[in-house]
This record gives structure tokens, C-alpha cells and sequence, in this order.
């Protein structure tokens, strides 16, 4: 079964990362010098994934301008003769189909990724959470593609995580069924430390069937006040089964400057024209 279409949420005002956001979307922000978003569409295209849909709000159209050609730059870059770098700005419009959806109000994943509905249609899709960054050797995306043709139903990808970090993830209830694969007997978003099923979190990375929308159509606001994007998926488990896929990967959360540093750093560190003056200056800082 193949997955031709995604949706990318990316909209709101990046509160934590105010001021910057006031006029760039946050998912423009920078990894070292690749912008956040980029690494969701990288891993779709190396999937391939044929079409993104982007869910942004208004004045934050520079995330769709982005995935489109510059030919004022290519040109420039022809003219000088930079084949690496024209040949990489082709590549980054080259990649994928992308165009957008707005969503007007706030009310939570589940509402940004219906926003999305129309442009999707009745097929399988992927949805990526811009915020997760995972680093690894063959897409996360196509591990859980994998297992939707496999058995169906809704596939998302979870991490093992930390105590302190439950009450801000989904959390799932999980029965092994193999590798790195568990059926999800049930999940909650943002549970109570002492409420929690496990400590396998949901990361941003899903494949989920269009009856998702059904669901989010009716959904209800859940935690913090959202119609949330777990809950809906909850509610077709039951019918069509859920699936999760274990990631062990090296894994950011770049929602947050801290978050957003320390993958810029790690980045950094896998270039072979920056680690070592990065690692020295490091120590000098750390020692200082
Ligand atoms: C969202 C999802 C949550 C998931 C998290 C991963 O939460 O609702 O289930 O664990 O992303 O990044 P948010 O970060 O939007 O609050």
C-alpha cells in the first residue's frame, strides 16, 4: 500500500520562540542552516511521499515559498558557476509538491490536520510534527509505512521516554507484537504521570486512514482545551486497529530554543568543516 500525500501542522504564533516569530514561522527557524521544516520534508521525500500539504496561518506563507523554485538565485548561482550549491537549491524545490492550507483559529492538532481534509481526500496519508527531528539512516516515515501495509489501520511512531516528559506527550498502552512494533490497546494525550499507560510517547511521525477525519469532525476538545489529534485516532482504533513503531534513533525536540540549540549543535558535530572547532570551543566554554 503506498502513502502518496502528508500533512505538515505549522501553524501558531511560536510563542516560545517570540521575538523572533513575530514575523518568521517558527518552522523557518533554523538547524545550523537548514530550516526546521526541512527535515520533515527531506524524510517524506526519502519515503516517497509525492505531495505535502502545509496547515500555516496567515502571513506565514514563507514556509510554501520556501519548496518552490528561485530562479533569480539559481540564475545567480549559474552564472558564477557554483554547480554544488545551484544543484542543492534544486534539489530543495525539486523534492516534493507542497502547497497549504490555513487555519485560522488555534484549537489543536486535530483541528490544523482537518484543515488539511480536502486537499487529501479519501486515501491513506502521513502527518509529520515539524517539532520532532529524527536523525536516521532510512526514514522514520517508511518504517511506519511498512507496518500500515502490513496490518492496517493507524500506525504512529513512539520513543521510550522519561517520567518528567509524560504529562506533555500522548502516551500508548502497548502490546508487543514483534520488532520494534506494538498493537496500541489504547492512548491518551498528556496523561497524569500516575495515569499513564507506559513511558512509550508518541513522536510526531503517523500514518493514519482517512476515517481519522470522521473522527476529527466530531472530535471534542480534550486535553488542554484542543481537539487533539490522539483522541481521534483512539476513536478508530477500535474498528480498524492501531499500531505503534518503536524509534531509537537520535531524536530533538526543536519546539524549544534549548531544544532547537542542542540539535544545531548536534548537527554542527556530524560536519566535518565545523566539529573540531566546535568540540574545542565547547570545552573552553564548559571548563570556563
Ligand atoms: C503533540 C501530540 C502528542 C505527541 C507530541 C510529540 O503534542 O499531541 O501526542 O506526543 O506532539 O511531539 P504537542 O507537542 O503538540 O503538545
Amino acid at each position: 500500500m503506498t502513502v502518496r500525500k502528508a500533512i505538515i501542522p505549522a501553524a501558531g504564533f511560536g510563542t516560545r520562540f517570540l521575538p523572533v516569530t513575530r514575523t518568521i514561522p517558527k518552522v523557518m527557524l533554523p538547524v545550523l542552516n537548514e530550516p526546521a521544516i526541512q527535515f520533515s520534508v527531506q524524510e517524506a521525500a526519502r519515503a516517497g511521499i509525492e505531495r505535502i500539504v502545509f496547515v500555516i496561518s496567515r502571513g506565514q506563507e514563507a514556509t510554501n515559498d520556501y519548496f518552490r523554485p528561485a530562479p533569480a538565485l539559481e540564475s545567480a548561482l549559474e552564472t558564477r558557476g557554483n554547480t554544488e550549491l545551484l544543484n542543492e537549491q534544486r534539489g530543495i524545490s525539486s523534492m516534493v509538491r507542497t502547497s497549504f492550507v490555513y487555519q485560522d483559529e488555534q484549537l489543536g492538532l486535530g483541528h490544523a490536520v482537518l484543515m488539511a481534509r480536502d486537499e487529501i481526500g479519501d486515501e491513506p496519508f502521513a502527518v509529520f510534527l515539524p517539532d520532532d527531528i529524527i536523525w536516521s539512516d532510512s526514514p522514520t516515515i517508511g518504517a511506519l509505512i511498512d507496518v500500515f501495509s502490513q496490518h492496517g489501520g493507524s500506525v504512529i511512531a513512539v520513543r521510550q521516554v522519561p517520567d518528567e516528559a509524560i504529562p506533555s506527550l500522548g502516551v500508548i498502552d502497548p502490546e508487543p507484537l514483534g520488532d520494534k512494533v506494538y498493537r496500541v490497546k489504547r492512548m491518551v494525550e498528556k496523561p497524569r504521570l500516575e495515569d499513564a499507560p507506559s513511558n512509550l510517547a508518541i513522536v510526531g511521525r503517523y500514518v493514519l486512514t482517512p476515517q481519522v477525519f470522521d473522527a476529527l469532525e466530531r472530535a471534542r476538545p480534550g486535553a488542554i482545551g484542543e481537539i487533539q489529534l490522539t483522541d481521534a485516532i483512539d476513536a478508530v482504533r477500535a474498528e480498524q486497529g492501531a499500531y505503534a513503531y518503536e524509534i531509537t534513533d537520535d531524536h530533538f525536540d526543536v519546539g524549544t530554543p534549548i531544544g532547537m540549540l542542542k540539535a544545531s549543535i548536534y548537527a554542527a558535530m556530524k560536519r566535518d568543516d565545523m566539529a573540531d572547532e566546535l568540540k574545542s570551543w565547547l570545552k573552553t566554554m564548559v571548563n570556563s
